[in-house]
């Protein structure tokens, strides 16, 4: 299978490219820009890209092996992946007097290309807008390039060179602010690197299958389920390609869960073939190590210890052989926001607690992990599960962060907070469903993520003719490609208004509703 090799220097959009390039059908690997480059890993790779950064080519950016230079791919620099093959190839890279971000117009001048860069240019549309962040640019292009493409603010945006198939952008054709970056990843995917299509589901559990397999052979597997659709899509990939009495799910309920989530979790997962589910209760666990606490690092990590403490316990509980392999629903995006997977240099946003504990940290030293989703993005987990047969009603489900609740509640956290948050929350979503959006589909499928946030603060109002003092809720309605970047879903006034009203009118706690307009960045989708 023909495949794009992506060399990540650190962007936080490094794995969109990625996405967006298997979107086209084409299978990418994403490796940690330093990489040595040797025959076997480009085996089938038809083309390189050098993705964007958060450093500069004078500081500490990653260097490439210099041999992706004289290896014959094609290579396509984005960001700091086109500063980085100047100042690599005798260009001149110098810092801007003020950093330019957000969009910013691009014009192409197609006159003089010819060869692979004539086919390189027909992905682009004469003018757009494109989407740029960067501190430095090229001042001086290396030797045997040139320009066909400026910013409206009178920089290099797009170089090729004239005799090899070598390609510079200083913006972001992969973020969906950039217009038409679609049609010019697809230029060099399909023009200038000639891939052909292969990449699909079919294709990718018959690869699993086969890994899974080769690796676990009858050994137990144990996967750790949070009740999101990652794990649960997990779930259903394990029990396809092994035998089901080999698979042990584990799942904890800690309190700090959706309305509903451990009755609907143990129902799809019997349904998709489970033999051993376990179960654990362990709301008081949590909710007590949590009395008190109120700043959202120390709750994290105290959910992410205690996740720990309660899985080692419940794991070693099952007395499963030493040779057990440990399954986790991790996805690429988990990865990369940590600044653990393939993007070394990425800058850590949050702690994600599910990418590692020491129960992890020590099969994974055994070499005894299994992350079967590990490869895949949100969207490609979700064809995934429908492939596996995996319900609609899961598969389409938004994304739940593993610390629950917990980043949902600011300050402290109750039981009862949990359950105000919950049920509010239960008819935001309801509500959702419930109501058709543009498109015709509802607006729940419309939107990528949404939730309830019950803040700290109480606001007077009036029930009846009785003076009230209830929480104030905010919602939050997003949409995403993928998470990492996120714009605020526009309601109609009239379904926003009637959704607070229902809320306030079933939910007596709750005396006030907002809805946050904050895209991301500079806001995070959640508020902790
Ligand atoms: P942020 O808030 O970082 O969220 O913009 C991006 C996406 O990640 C989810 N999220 C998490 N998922 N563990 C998870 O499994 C976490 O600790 C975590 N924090 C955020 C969030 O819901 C959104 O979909």
């Amino acid at each position: 299978m023909d495949q794009i090799l992506i060399l990540d220097f650190g962007s936080q959009t490094t794995q969109l490219i990625g996405r967006r390039v298997r979107d086209l059908g084409v299978y990418t690997e994403i490796i940690p820009g330093d990489t040595p480059v040797d025959s076997a890993l480009t085996k089938n790779v038809k083309g390189i890209i050098l993705s964007g950064s958060p450093e500069s080519v004078y500081d500490t950016g990653a260097v490439p092996d210099k041999k992706i230079y004289d290896c014959g791919l094609p290579l396509l620099g984005i960001c700091y992946g086109l500063q980085r093959m100047t100042h690599d190839l005798g260009g001149k890279v110098e810092p801007l007097p003020k950093k330019e971000y957000g969009r910013i117009d691009v014009k192409i001048s197609p006159d003089t290309a010819s060869g692979y860069t004539a086919e390189f240019l027909k992905g682009f549309r004469s003018s757009f807008t494109a989407w740029m962040s960067h501190g430095d640019t090229l001042t001086k292009l290396a030797p045997g390039f040139k320009e066909y493409g400026s910013s409206a603010t009178g920089y290099p945006a797009v170089v090729a060179h004239e005799k090899n198939p070598w390609f510079g952008l200083q913006f972001h054709p992969e973020v969906t602010h950039c217009e038409g970056g679609d049609g010019i990843l697809g230029a060099f995917v399909f023009g200038v690197c000639g891939c052909n299509k292969g990449w699909s589901m079919e294709h990718y559990v018959e690869e699993l299958g086969q890994s899974l397999k080769a690796r676990a052979g009858d050994n137990p597997v144990l996967l750790l389920i949070s009740g999101g659709v990652d794990s649960t899509v997990a779930g259903a990939a394990l029990l396809k390609t092994l035998k089901s009495e080999q698979v042990h799910l584990m799942y904890m309920d800690t309190g700090l869960m959706r309305k509903n989530e451990t009755a609907a979790v143990r129902s799809s997962l019997e349904k998709l073939g489970a033999k051993n589910l376990h179960i654990i209760m362990c709301e008081n666990e949590f909710l007590s190590a949590l009395k008190g606490k109120e700043e959202p690092e120390e709750k994290r990590r105290i959910i992410g210890d205690l996740f720990i403490t309660v899985q080692e316990r419940e794991v070693a509980r099952l007395k499963l052989p030493e040779s057990y392999f440990l399954a986790q629903g991790t996805l690429y995006t988990d990865l990369i926001e940590s600044g653990k997977g393939v993007g070394k240099k990425a800058h850590v946003i949050k702690s994600h607690h599910n990418v590692a504990s020491p129960l992890v940290d020590a099969k994974r030293k055994a070499g005894k992990i299994i992350e079967p989703l590990d490869r895949l993005y949100k969207d490609e987990v979700r064809e995934l599960g429908r492939y596996l047969g995996v319900d609609e009603e899961i598969v389409r489900r938004h994304p739940f962060p593993g610390p629950g609740l917990a980043v949902r509640i600011l300050g402290g956290i109750t039981r009862e907070k949990c359950d105000i948050l919950r049920e509010a929350d239960a008819i935001f979503i309801e509500e959702l469903k419930n109501r058709k959006g543009p498109s015709g589909k509802s607006l729940y499928d419309e939107i990528w993520q949404a939730f309830a946030i019950l803040l700290p603060i109480r606001s007077v109002g009036v029930a009846g003719d009785v003076r009230k003092y209830g929480w104030v809720l905010a919602l939050r309605a997003i949409i995403s490609a993928d998470g990492m970047t996120a714009d605020v879903y526009p309601f109609e006034t009239r379904d926003i208004l009637e959704i607070s009203t229902r809320i306030t009118n079933s939910v007596k706690e709750i005396g006030r509703v907002t809805y946050d307009i904050s895209s991301k960045p500079p806001a995070t989708i959640e508020w902790e």
